[in-house]
């Protein structure tokens, strides 16, 4: 294997959730040119990680875990209509959107303090606030690594949907098969400030500005998230730890009835999008712990680490939550984490 692949590395400080586990195999990746010297099925099993924040370890690694450190964020290009960006898959996320709202480049303020990396934003596909790196993504470029060559993937063939892309679906976070080395987003300069959701828009309220400009937007966010979602450097968490559950249109017409104050959120393709943190609080689990583990107590859907816990009380845990979910409401809970 190339020098610049360590043994034996320790995990616990590379995840947000700061569960223990080490890595047989680890190679932090500056530039794509180190994947074409990792490709082949000689190499043991790969794992790509980003900032972590996104991870749940449940216990030591024996493969090779390709730590994405591409670095580098570009104006590619301007039209009449729109600012083409380019970043390395190393980049940090809040930062890329700090950097283009003080270029003047409005966009992407409201997926402002959403942790992890540039590379991992698009195969979860990152929203918030009412915005998804779906609405402002062009294309991605990625190393397959079993020829060694750079694959150009437009939006289209993304397939995006709600937490959910077309590389999530083929396993890249999974296998490694293929690895995200930079992404460009399309930042249109027809801008419009996108102010619709409840706890956003309330907070604008609150600050009594009636039209915001992007900086305020993403100022808004950033107050709105430290105030429910707890700082992993001081709480260890992996933000939410479930979907959003989608159901049909008369499955959610029928627990609406059950159950009066359920959220509901519609879907253009009629399904019902419902509020796992609601589901959590109301059977129970909203600030309440099992073993050195718990559902935040601001925030339901957030799993945190109180303290020295493993990838196995986690699983515990979250077995625990999503039974007690499907009993009360007979919904199923699926995590939204990666389990390594
Ligand atoms: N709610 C409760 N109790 C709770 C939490 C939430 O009743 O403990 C209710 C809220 O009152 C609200 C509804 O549930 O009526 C939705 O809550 P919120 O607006 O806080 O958002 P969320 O659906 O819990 C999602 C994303 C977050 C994202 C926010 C804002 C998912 C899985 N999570 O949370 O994303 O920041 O919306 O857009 O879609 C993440 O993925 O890590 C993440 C933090």
């Amino acid at each position: 294997m190339p020098d610049f692949v360590k043994r034996d590395v320790d995990l616990a400080k590379r995840t947000t959730l700061a569960l223990p586990g080490r890595a047989a195999f680890y190679a932090e990746i500056t530039a794509a040119g180190q994947l074409a010297r990792l490709t082949g099925s000689s190499v043991p099993r790969r794992f790509v990680l980003g900032a972590g924040s996104n991870l749940v370890l449940s216990g030591d690694f024996d493969g090779l875990l390709l730590h994405m450190a591409i670095g580098g964020r570009q104006l590619l290009a301007e039209d009449d209509d729109a600012w083409y960006v380019r970043a390395g898959a190393g980049e940090n996320w809040h930062q890329l959107v700090r950097w283009t709202l003080e270029q003047g480049w409005p966009g992407l303020e409201n997926l402002a303090l959403i942790p992890g990396t540039v590379g991992a934003a698009p195969i979860q596909n990152i929203g918030a606030y009412g915005l998804e790196i779906a609405d402002r993504f062009l294309s991605l470029e990625a190393c397959d690594m079993q020829s060694g060559k750079t694959l150009h993937i437009d939006r289209a063939a993304c397939r995006f949907a709600y937490r959910d892309s077309v590389f999530k679906q083929q396993g890249w976070h999974l296998d490694a098969g293929r690895v995200v080395t930079h992404v460009t987003l399309r930042l249109p300069k027809a801008w419009q400030p996108l102010t619709g959701y409840a706890d956003l828009a309330a907070e604008l309220d609150q600050q009594q500005i009636a039209n915001p400009n992007a900086r305020q937007i993403a100022a808004a966010v950033t107050h709105v998230r430290r105030r429910k979602l707890p700082d992993p450097a001081v709480l260890p968490n992996a933000g939410s730890f479930f979907h959003n559950p989608l159901v049909d249109a008369a499955a959610g017409e029928r627990l609406a009835n059950r159950f009066p104050g359920l959220p509901r959120y519609p879907q253009v393709d009629g399904r019902v999008k419902l509020a796992a943190g609601w589901l959590i609080e109301q059977s129970g689990w909203k600030g309440r712990n099992l073993g050195p583990v718990g559902m935040y107590e601001k925030q339901a859907l957030v799993l945190v680490n109180r303290g020295g816990a493993s990838g196995a009380e986690v699983i515990a845990l979250a077995k625990a939550v999503q039974a007690a979910v499907r009993e009360r409401f007979g919904v199923e809970l699926t995590p939204e984490p990666v389990f390594l």
